[in-house]
Order: C-alpha cells, then sequence, then structure tokens
C-alpha cells in the first residue's frame, strides 16, 4: 500500500499579500480551493490513506475543509509542521503515518493534468524499489531542482536552484519512494538556505542509482500554482478544460464515485450539499 503525503505549509512569499492571512493551498483556483488538485492526484493513483501537513496557524480550516475523507471514502489524518524547514522534513513529520509502507508526496500547490496522468502514476505505484521523480520541461530552470539524464533517460544529476543548469528539465512536486526514505530523511543537513531539501534525499538514491526519472513532455499540464501568474493561469487553464470537456477536473466527489469508494446515493448526498453549478455537475454524473 502507498501512504500520500501533501505538503501545504509553506510561507507562500511569493503571493503576498493575498497569503498574509490565508493559507495558499486554500486559495482558489477556478471553482475549487488549490489543495483539490493535488489531493485529486492522490486519488487517481489510488492512494486511499492521506496525511495532510500544513502550519498550526492553518490547520483548522484544512480540517473544516476536508474532515476525515470519509465523505469520498478515503482517510485523511494531519499533522502540523511548525517551521517550513524544508520539504524533505515531511517524512520527518510523518514517519508514524508511513510507517512501513511505500509514500507518495505531492506539493499542495502543484497543478498535474494530462490524459496519461493515470496510467503514469499506476506503473509508477507498481514499482515497489527506489524513488520515482517527475521532471517537465521548464524556460527558466534556475528556479526549480533540476535533474540531468543521459541519452537512455537514466538520471546523472540533480541539483537545487542552479545558477547554470545542466538541463531544463525540473523536479515537478510529485515523488514516490519506498520506505528507506525516513532513513535517506534523517541522514540529510539542512542547506546552505537552512532547509532540508527533497533534491538532498533524491541525490541520495540517485547515488545509489536507485532513482527514476518519468519524463512529462510539453503536451503535459504542470503548474507550480505558488506566483500571482502562475496562480491566474491555473484558473484559466481548468476553466478551459472544463469548459471544453464538459466535466471537472479535480473533483474529488466524481474520482471517489468512479473508483466505487463511495456509492451513487452518498454522491447524491454530496450534491445535494453543493447548491450551485458544481452540485448539478455532481448530480448530472449519476444520470
Ligand atoms: P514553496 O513554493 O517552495 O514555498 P512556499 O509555499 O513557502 O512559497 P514561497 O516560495 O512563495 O514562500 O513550497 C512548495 C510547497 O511545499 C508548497 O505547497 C508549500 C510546501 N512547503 C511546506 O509545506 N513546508 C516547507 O517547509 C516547504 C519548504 C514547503
Amino acid at each position: 500500500m502507498t501512504k500520500g503525503i501533501i505538503l501545504a505549509g509553506g510561507s507562500g512569499t511569493r503571493l503576498n499579500p493575498i497569503t498574509q492571512v490565508v493559507s495558499k493551498q486554500l486559495l482558489p483556483v477556478f471553482d475549487k480551493p488549490m489543495i483539490y488538485y493535488p489531493l485529486t492526484t492522490l486519488m487517481t493513483a489510488g492512494i486511499k490513506e492521506v496525511l495532510i501537513i500544513s502550519t498550526p496557524h492553518d490547520m483548522p480550516r484544512f480540517k473544516q475543509l476536508l474532515g476525515d475523507g470519509h465523505q469520498w471514502g478515503i482517510s485523511i489524518e494531519y499533522s502540523t509542521q511548525n517551521k517550513p524547514d524544508g520539504i524533505a522534513q515531511a517524512f520527518l513529520i510523518g514517519e508514524k503515518f508511513i510507517n512501513n509502507q511505500n509514500s507518495c508526496l505531492i506539493l499542495g500547490d502543484n497543478l498535474f493534468y494530462g490524459s496519461n496522468l493515470e496510467e503514469y502514476l499506476k506503473k509508477t505505484k507498481m514499482r515497489n524499489n527506489g524513488a520515482t521523480i517527475f521532471s517537465y520541461p521548464v524556460n527558466n530552470p534556475t528556479r526549480y531542482g533540476v535533474v540531468q539524464c543521459d541519452r537512455l533517460g537514466k538520471p546523472i544529476s540533480i541539483e537545487e536552484k542552479p545558477k547554470i543548469p545542466k538541463s531544463n528539465n525540473i523536479v515537478t512536486g510529485l515523488y514516490f519512494f519506498d520506505n528507506n526514505v525516513i532513513e535517506v530523511a534523517k541522514s540529510i543537513k539542512p542547506s546552505l538556505r537552512n532547509e532540508l531539501e527533497i533534491s538532498s534525499v533524491n541525490e541520495i538514491y540517485l547515488n545509489q542509482q536507485n532513482l527514476h526519472v518519468e519524463k512529462f513532455n510539453e503536451d503535459f499540464i504542470w503548474l507550480d500554482m505558488g506566483t500571482h501568474d502562475s496562480l491566474l493561469e491555473a484558473g484559466q487553464i481548468v476553466k478551459k478544460i472544463e469548459t471544453s470537456t464538459n466535466s471537472k477536473i479535480g473533483c474529488p466527489e466524481e474520482i471517489a464515485w468512479r473508483k466505487k469508494w463511495i456509492n451513487s446515493m452518498q454522491l447524491e448526498g454530496l450534491a445535494y450539499e453543493l447548491k450551485n453549478d458544481y452540485g448539478e455537475y455532481l448530480k448530472k454524473l449519476l444520470t
């Protein structure tokens, strides 16, 4: 079984003043709160046990929004991160939750969309050993973790925010790890910016020849929704996709129902609670 972790803390500096009093991952992305998108990515992977990590200040709002997950046939637990000490700290905070299982970590501000996403996720989840990261080509790689692969797609280097990037393939905020990740995360030291870097964890797996890279190509949609421009762009993309396909993306009710984690009566109940177009959409699924 793979356990899912959503990292939804951080400081949201790039989105200030919007994030001065509201958590970034609760902001609207067209018709849903941002966290619905990473949550449904985990659900698409078939992950039913999820831990949400956020700040002590923001945690009550997440609990109010998502509850214990039973409404969508999943289980949601919560743990706080007192300070944004780095992405890799998720495995120290989540140690008990992960227990002896594999885990999938997703950043709470990452949007993934593509017709082949489910296939990618299923294939990756079946790989029981090592770590898997997902790369995506961008024009401005210096802001991210950058992965360089050889001709066969095997990773050669991983660098966090390099001044001179060795490729334009960046590491997106979705990672699958075997159970060793807990020990690996315990072994790394904070970086110069004083964070436990996920790139340091990935580098250890790379050195052990145990890091796999799945490549998303340009047709795939990946966005880090953490800037004013990308937040707006994400909302516009979601609206465009939903209008053109006449269906919703990032919709936990629909995914839970399609996966038979909830039955039609439960979906109907959820639909009636939402007295708007969203609710009408859920009702229409049933007809
Ligand atoms: P970032 O976007 O790198 O950081 P941030 O959210 O604090 O935003 P900014 O750079 O504008 O200050 O973080 C990526 C995701 O990981 C985001 O969802 C927040 C989360 N995160 C944590 O929850 N804890 C952490 O210690 C870090 C570094 C990030």
